[in-house]
């Protein structure tokens, strides 16, 4: 279904056929341009920006690039299209048409899951909004811009749902999105993990790769659920999200080439000495944004998400292509947890167990990325491997919260912990130095900061020397 571009604001959802929800969005739309102003990427309203935009949701048009000002990106609202005769797949009401308007039971529930997922999208725009200073060339700052932009959009869609679905308490929870800020101490955002800072672009890497690809196994059990718009709304989400990383993978492997590249030209794994990120560090940052993402997914055993399973709200990764009831009464699971010291292994329901299930989804689905990075590092023939830390590692919730328990998986003591934290976590001293190496941004076209290499193609095919950013 293309989408209409000629209306305030752009959306595949026939908006202008209802006037009251249209009135409502465009009296929210100049507060989220507000918001973008004041709390998006510093200093780059006047910038013209080498873009994605979408104009449908189908193969042909969600990629379409040209320059544009951010702040008139063109916001909107697009849905994938409706599938005829969707069912729920899963739960209690699995087979039934899905539902196309929120079922009166449900509504608390699913109004809260959309407000926890619509708060991380200005999140991590907030998170980055400094990093557009140090970029390390133009095609990078391009990308940032992208994922911002992508991440507003992300935010429509999530406030769309509100305003459609939810009358007024939808509405106040529409504005609250611009209120809270990430690491406000008065109004926080929802989820730790997007309260941390994101300083520098090593970060920024990794919680694209780690952060976001928590997002895409959220979004893709969304995807599944049995209230059609939400569903439909994160299928779009998803293809923009798989861009993000793209991005985190790919900037972490340029640095892992560059360090790589150093190490065997100097014949030295002191790169630091030559303004790299040595491989240690990068394993440390890689620890870091690992273990914080890992908590995004919440307990082990947790009846809400059994519940939401039940009511058929948020289903499983991929739930249609896996091959069982679908309703899991009887089903068990293996967790892990700590007991008297040790990691062992317990069973339990497989409903209560679904946030285990989908992190393992997305264990499986990170450690893609560290084996073509470990490709990168044996190809410069490095004796060197990238790890995922052990799921316990570093954890603030779930079983393992407070444990002690180090990369490799060995519960260890407080005295050992403390010996080895630098090793395991970047110390204020790495985070210093590759602070130390974020200069002015990098604005020659074609040209990259010292610590990265370039990428192996450009943008929708544009030559090494594209002028991605135009600044005015
Ligand atoms: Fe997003
Ligand atoms: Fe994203």
């Amino acid at each position: 279904m293309s989408i209409n571009y000629s209306e305030r604001i752009p959306n595949n959802v026939d908006l202008s056929s209802d006037r009251r929800l249209q009135r409502a969005l465009e009296a929210w739309q100049p507060n989220y341009l507000q918001w973008w102003k004041d709390m998006g990427p510093d200093g780059s309203l006047d910038f013209d920006v080498y873009l994605r935009t979408a104009i449908s949701t189908d193969a042909n048009g969600w990629a379409n690039f040209g320059y544009v000002k951010m702040p008139e990106y063109r916001w909107g609202i697009f849905l994938a299209d409706r599938e005829a005769d969707r069912r729920i797949a899963f739960g209690d009401e699995k087979g039934k048409p899905a539902w196309q308007e929120v079922p009166g039971e449900h509504r608390s529930t699913l109004r809260r899951l959309i407000v926890t997922q619509g708060d991380t999208e200005p999140a991590s725009v907030e998170q980055q909004r400094l990093l557009g200073k140090t970029a390390p060339s133009l095609y990078d700052l391009r990308n940032l811009f992208q994922i911002n932009v992508e991440e507003g959009r992300h935010l429509w869609a999530m406030v769309y749902l509100l305003h459609a679905y939810f009358g007024r308490d939808g509405r106040e929870e529409a504005e609250e999105m611009l209120q809270r800020h990430s690491g406000d101490p008065d109004k926080p955002r929802i989820l730790g993990a997007f309260n941390e800072k994101t300083p520098d672009w090593l970060s920024f890497f990794m919680f694209t790769y780690f952060t976001d690809r928590d997002g895409k196994y959220q979004l893709a059990s969304l995807a599944e659920s049995g209230f059609d718009p939400l569903a439909r709304s994160c299928r779009f989400m998803l293809t923009e999200e798989a861009h993000h990383m793209f991005v985190g993978e790919t900037g972490v492997g340029r640095v892992i080439q560059r360090t790589c590249e150093v190490m065997k030209e100097r014949k030295s794994d002191d790169v630091r000495a030559f303004g790299c990120v040595d491989l240690p560090t990068i394993q440390k940052y890689l620890n870091f944004h690992f273990s914080v993402s890992l908590d995004l997914f919440g307990q082990e055993a947790s009846t809400n998400a059994a519940n939401y399973y039940t009511a058929g709200l948020k289903g499983r990764y991929l739930e249609t292509r896996i091959d069982d009831d679908h309703q899991l009464a009887s089903a068990q699971y293996a967790i892990l947890g700590l007991d008297g010291g040790a990691v062992v292994e317990r069973q339990v329901p497989a409903l209560t167990a679904l946030n285990e299930r989908l992190r393992q989804d997305y264990i499986d689905d990170c450690a893609k990325g560290v084996l073509r990075w470990n490709k990168i590092i044996e190809r410069a023939g490095i004796d060197f491997e990238m790890k995922l830390p052990h799921r316990g590692f570093n954890r603030r919730i779930g079983g393992f919260a407070g444990a002690r328990v180090a990369p490799d998986g060995r519960v260890v003591d407080e005295a050992t912990w403390k010996a080895n934290e630098g090793k395991w976590l970047p110390s204020d001293e790495d985070r210093a130095y590759v602070t130390s190496l974020m200069g002015r941004a990098v604005t020659e076209p074609g040209k990259f900061a010292n610590w990265i290499a370039p990428p192996a193609r450009g943008i929708n095919n544009q030559p090494a020397d594209f002028e991605y950013v135009r600044f005015n």
